[in-house]
């Protein structure tokens, strides 16, 4: 009940019960009306007590991406706690108004249970945001857009071939199967397959529902996005080529709105639009849609390897419509886009202490397993280039230039939001380089096959182990992760 929750008081919002939905026959359609996790409504300055129960076979705990809060409640996966057992997480909402999400961070075993269910929406709010005339209530919609498979008795299907818990006990196979398919051998198994380049389904959901699409009324529309898909990435577009309105990215509103027209939209990131259908006669369809992209996979296996995931018509960057809006009933009153939307504090980059030699971490892939300057993830391990000073500004840069694996990587980092400084294209990114939204804070940004970019972050408050990773589920499961330590 988000009336009740008042900033600086502790409030038990909601006891979360981990529950992956596989073979269970109530499945997709039931739970908070979808397979998704409950909504959460709080205010910034709000103190949120949440206990976590862990009913799965398997361990899991929470990570609220995009927070900035302590490391013991971040959610890294040296915190996962076992069937059974309880965690809990405290902690005070620091962020801006903003669209953040939560979900579980097990290592190995992420990709699988975020698939089965686990994941939801924490929107924030504060004074800010309050004043500002955005669309509300009815008209301020939430949209989870992810991509699944189904067997045969209309249960999720992970993996191909090679059943729901693979993820984790498929890892080490997938080295030697693919080390035997690059010396010249073998072949690899869809399990295999998946942890190297991705997981992509052949349906896409809308808040948990298939050919998802929404009645609207003539009235402007807060369209709040997530790509909670474990490795798709959408180039989102309106089918009729009317441009996308962005007010809002994953750490908040834009100071003003930015007209595009397509979007990227990399697992994890979310996108907030300004969706005016005021001018649209009553019986109006527009879809949106994901547009048609190259270059998120190539190299080693060539555009053959996109077609190879998923069916062909569902391919990584193929062209497929997401949900339709119907407008179907006129409104009483209207909303003006305002042209200010937030007062953004941006960092000065003359503060980084590392301006002029940034940290660098660069993709690899070696040893038949991905890595950041060559090293995979490690539970507690933090190398030298992983050692960061509290209360200082960093530059970061990562890059994209893995030579025979080149793919797209969307690259999280925790406990931050961050600038993104500069980004360099490269070839691979010729068709989605006027999609990126550059220009909010960010906790998540998309690196295509030779892109560099650069990232301005502070680090404040908290001091302790923390994360970043790409955010393509299967590579993180897979070892695309590492700890940075601030000390
Ligand atoms: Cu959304 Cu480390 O994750
Ligand atoms: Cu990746």
């Amino acid at each position: 009940n988000s009336a009740a929750l008042r900033p600086g008081l502790a409030t038990n919002v909601w006891s979360y019960r981990a529950r992956v939905l596989k073979g269970d026959p109530a499945s997709v359609q039931v739970l908070h009306g979808s397979y998704l996790g409950p909504t959460l409504h709080v205010q910034r300055g709000q103190k949120l007590r949440i206990d976590f129960l862990n009913q799965l076979d398997q361990a899991s705990n929470v990570h609220w991406h995009g927070l900035h809060v302590p490391d013991t409640m971040d959610g890294h996966p040296r915190f996962a706690i076992g069937p059974g057992e309880r965690y809990r997480y405290e902690f005070e909402v620091r962020n801006r108004a903003g669209t953040y999400w939560y979900h579980p961070h097990p290592h190995g075993q992420t990709g699988e249970q975020v698939y089965f269910g686990l994941a939801g929406l924490l929107l924030v709010s504060d004074d800010e945001e309050q004043v500002l005339q955005l669309p509300r209530g009815e008209y301020d919609v939430p949209i989870i857009i992810q991509d699944r498979s189904f067997d045969d008795d209309n249960q999720f299907r992970y993996l191909s071939g090679t059943g729901p818990a693979a993820a984790a006990s498929s890892a080490f196979g997938a080295r030697q199967a693919l080390g035997g398919m690059m010396g010249g051998g073998g072949m690899m198994s869809g399990g295999m397959m998946t942890s190297m380049m991705g997981f992509f389904g052949d349906t896409i959901l809308v808040n948990g529902r298939s050919d998802a699409s929404l009645e609207v009324a003539r009235h402007p529309y807060r369209l709040r996005i997530l790509n909670g898909s474990n490795s798709r990435i959408y180039k989102l577009a309106w089918q009729d080529g009317r441009p996308l309105t962005v007010i809002g990215t994953d750490g908040g509103l834009l100071e003003r709105p930015v007209h595009k027209n397509y979007v990227m939209l990399a697992p994890a990131e979310r996108i907030e639009l300004w969706a005016d259908f005021s001018n649209d006669d009553v019986g109006t369809k527009i879809t949106l849609m994901s547009l048609a992209f190259e270059g998120s996979m190539r190299g080693m296996m060539g555009g053959g390897m996109g077609r190879m995931m998923g069916t062909s018509s569902m391919a990584a960057g193929a062209q497929f419509p997401i949900f339709m809006i119907e407008v179907t009933r006129e409104s009483n009153g209207s909303l003006e886009l305002p042209e200010q939307l937030s007062k953004i504090t941006w960092l000065p980059v003359e503060d980084a202490v590392n301006r002029t030699a940034p940290r660098t971490f660069r993709i690899t892939m070696g040893h038949m397993q991905w890595g950041f300057n060559g090293r995979t993830f490690e539970m507690t391990a933090v190398a030298p280039d992983e050692l960061v000073k509290l209360n200082t500004t960093e530059v970061w840069e990562f890059v994209n230039d893995s030579g025979m694996m080149a793919m797209a990587h969307p690259i999280h980092v925790h406990d931050q939001q961050f600038q993104v400084l500069e980004r360099r294209n490269g070839k691979g990114s010729d068709d989605v380089r006027d999609g990126y939204v550059d220009q909010g804070w960010k906790d998540t940004v998309l690196v295509m096959p030779g892109e560099r970019v650069k990232l301005l972050m502070r680090f404040s408050d908290y001091t302790g182990l923390y994360l970043y990773h790409c955010h393509m589920l299967e590579h993180e499961d897979f070892g695309l992760m590492r700890n940075y330590r601030i000390v």
